[in-house]
Parts: C-alpha cells; structure tokens; sequence
C-alpha cells in the first residue's frame, strides 16, 4: 500500500474558528498554521473572514497578537539592514490630516547620525498618505528595489519607499478582506497590520504617533490608547525599542494639505519656519527617535540636535541629498515654484465675525480627496498639485470676509463641491473656545528616559 503524499495538518480550521467563535485563546501554532495557509491559498476566504469576525467581536491576548504579527512579519521578506554600522528607528503614524512629519523627520535624524529606513504607504480614506506626498516632487521614486534601499539608506542615512510585493504579503491578503468584511474595526488586527509591515524593515526602534481626534481614525482617546499600548507591548514582545505619543488631531495639523503643498510646507519646517505646532510635533517626534536610537538620554536632550539640525541647515541639506538618490528633482527643494502648482485658487471666506470654535477635520480631509489630493477608490490617481491653505485655526478671531482658506484647484465643479464642505468644516461662534490640549495629549513607553 503506497503512503498518502499530502501532508497532514495538525489543525482544522473549522475548529479554530470555533474556538475563537467560543472566545478561547489560539496557540502560537494555530495562528501561524491559518495565517500561512491563507497566505498560500489553502484556506479559503470564507473561513478566514469568519475567524476575522470571531476576533472582531471576541478579541485577541497580548500573546495571541503577538503570534499574529510575528506570522504576518514573516509571510515574506523581513528585511537585514545589519550592516548599517549605527541604529535604525523609524516613525509610524496613524494617519492624519496635514500629517507630513515623516518627510521632516527623516533627513532630520538621520543627519543626527541614526539611519531612517521609512516604508509608508499612501493616502487611506480622508488622511494623506507620505508616499503621494513624495511623487509631488518630480522624478522621485518610491518603488525602489531593496537593494536599492539598501543603497541609498548606506549613501545618506534615509531612503522612503512604498511596501514591496514580498513585505509582508499576508496583510495584504487579509487587509482587503477586512476591508470587505467589516472586519478593519479590531485594535489587535490594526496592531498586527501594521506593527508587521514596519517590523518588516528592519529597524530597531520604532516611535508610533497614534493620532486622536475628528480627523483621526481612532476619534476616542481611549481608544487610541488601547491601540498604542498593544502596539508598544507587541514591539517590544519582538525585540524593539518602542514609544508612543497620543497626538491631537482634532485640526489639521500645521496649514497645508495637499501633496505638493504638504512639501512646501516641509521645506520651510526644514528651514526653520512653518507653523508652530507641526515644528514642536517634529521636534517632539525627532527627540523620541534620538532617544531610543540611543543618542540621546532624555527627550530634552533629544531636541537640540533637532533643533541645532534645522538651525544648520544640515537637515535640508539631508533631504536633498535622498530627493537626488531616489531620481527626484533636487531644484525643487530650493525653488518649491518646481513642485506641480493648481492652476487657480479661490479663497473660501468666513460669513461671520468671532472665533474659530473647531474645524471639523475629516471634513476637512475629504475635502482634499474630493480636490482629487486623495483616493475615491483604490485604483484612483492623486493630482498632486491641489488642496487647501488654512488662513485660520481654531481659537483665531476671525472678521465676517476673511479668508479661512485658500483653495487650489484644476477643476471648478470639484472646488465648488470643496468649497461647501470646507466652510462647514468651521464652526465660528462669539465665544473664545476652551483652552486648548496640547498637541501631545500622553506618551506610552517603557523605554523610558535615562536619567
Ligand atoms: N492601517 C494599516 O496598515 N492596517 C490597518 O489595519 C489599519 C490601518
């Protein structure tokens, strides 16, 4: 009698969706035997979407999503940047509004002497995405190859790219499942999601801005809480040094929004301008990375190199230097009038006298993607030249006829429909609103500073 050839699993899944369905724990094994058959194709959607819903409703262990990430991470290519002789850290973002820190931050501490390997991804619902926000600048590439990322990492200290075909090809499979599934709405899948795509790139340290607010995914505090602490734990349950700042995100963050115009506004933070709350979130930001790379042994110690960097004109002088390696034009971070221009604008102006109250933020956002700065679907293209320039923020005096902002735009029946969802982005009333938050609402971290 010849032996069967098919190799048996120890599991079925019938029973790990069951005893997920049953709110039980899955084993190391059973989370990683799912996630690599479905990587595979050997485990139909069906059966994957009803293990996603269990999880959904009953929740995962620290160890479970941790078994998850670790399976998803190594779905593909874990990238080996050993070779690098200092540290690697890197910045995640949940995704924001006017959010372009990652292209300030990244020439900035890797003049600072760590190495910034950034793979981003782009624009999602009605938050930017860095990758868009790079290709504004003409000529520049996003699709490296790893060894080109290797390259240019070892030449200036940074490279950004886009996620590879082979990073963690799993979450891509399970991402658009979810998506169709009602599944997205799970703190440990969104964990897991995207803890193994950064994990994926090799760094050491990883500083997490989870952001809160009307234009941030997670709209409740606690929530973003919850999310950052899983993702902490889950980091350092890998091996890497980790932090995250709760950042508000209840307002724009800085004055531009709209690729080109986003990198307009990164230029002049380079310089040492811009608007002070992207700047003290850069500084913040760079700080925790320079802390956990090791540079530093506090955070207030973490911002003088920030600081000194800008001052130096060595931080610009980085992002040039990756703009040029990635095949981007480098005249165009000296004369921003090279980045693609709308061709007109049109100021949106307050119909009362008082004071912004708040600014709707997803509103805000989705203002952009209906500019055509953001995706209606997947398979859209961005235009990079249009969005808007907030003249006013909130707690402002604002006269009846001011400009709250500038529109830029290349197609008027779209401006006409920015237009009207901008304006009722803002709320302006005669009271003077409450004292604002700071922009770091709390941190989470038990890297912790040296004293
Ligand atoms: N971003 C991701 O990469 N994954 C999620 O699950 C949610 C947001």
């Amino acid at each position: 009698m010849s032996q069967s050839t098919i190799p048996h699993s120890p599991f079925r899944v019938i029973d790990l969706i069951r005893k997920k369905r049953d709110g039980g724990a899955l084993s190391d094994a059973e989370i990683g035997y799912l996630v690599d058959d479905y990587t595979k194709g050997d485990v139909p959607d069906y059966q994957i979407a009803a293990w996603l819903m269990a999880v959904v409703l009953r929740g995962m262990t620290r160890e479970e999503t941790t078994a998850l990430t670790h399976s998803m991470l190594h779905s593909g290519e874990v990238l080996d940047l050993a070779f690098l002789p200092e540290k690697k850290v890197d910045k995640h973002s949940t995704g924001g509004v006017g959010d372009k820190t990652s292209l300030v931050l990244a020439p900035l501490v890797a003049a600072g002497g760590l190495y910034v390997p950034m793979i981003s991804g782009r624009g999602l619902g009605h938050t930017g995405g860095t990758l868009d926000k790079l290709e504004s600048i003409p000529g520049f590439r996003v699709g490296l190859s790893v060894a080109e990322f290797h390259r240019v990492l070892k030449a200036c200290g940074t490279s950004m790219i886009g996620q590879t075909e082979k990073i963690a090809p799993a979450d891509r499979k399970l991402y658009a499942l979810r998506d169709v599934t009602g599944t997205v709405e799970s703190p440990y899948l969104i964990c897991a999601s995207i803890m193994s795509k950064k994990l994926a790139e090799g760094t050491d340290a990883l500083v997490l801005d989870v952001k809160t607010g009307s234009g941030a995914f997670m709209k409740k505090e606690e929530d973003a809480i919850y999310l950052a602490e899983l993702m902490v734990e889950t980091g350092e349950r890998m091996g890497k040094k980790m932090a995250a700042l709760i950042t508000d995100m209840d307002q724009p963050l800085g004055r531009y929004v709209g690729n080109a115009l986003e990198v307009v506004e990164v230029l002049e933070v380079l310089c040492g301008e811009g608007p002070g709350d992207l700047r003290d979130l850069c500084h913040e930001l760079a700080a925790w990375m320079f802390l956990l790379g090791g540079s530093v042994g506090s955070i207030d110690e973490g911002k003088q190199p920030s600081e000194k960097l800008i001052r130096s004109g060595e931080a610009l002088a980085k992002f040039r230097e990756m703009v040029k390696l990635q095949d981007g034009d480098p005249r165009a971070i000296d004369d921003p009038a090279r980045l693609p221009q709308a061709k007109n604008k049109v100021d949106v102006t307050s119909p009362y006298t008082g004071y912004v109250q708040s600014i709707q933020c997803e509103r805000a956002g989705t203002a952009c993607v209906i500019l055509g700065g953001g995706r209606e679907r997947k398979e859209d293209s961005v235009d990079p030249a249009v969005g808007f320039v907030l003249h006013k923020k909130v707690g402002d005096t604002v006269a009846s006829g001011d400009p709250l902002c500038t529109i830029h735009y290349n197609s008027e029946a779209l401006a006409s429909r920015a237009r009207t969802i901008l304006l009722e982005s803002f709320t302006i009333s005669d009271q003077a609103p409450a004292k604002q938050r700071p922009m770091v609402h709390r941190v989470i971290s038990k890297s912790g500073e040296k004293k």
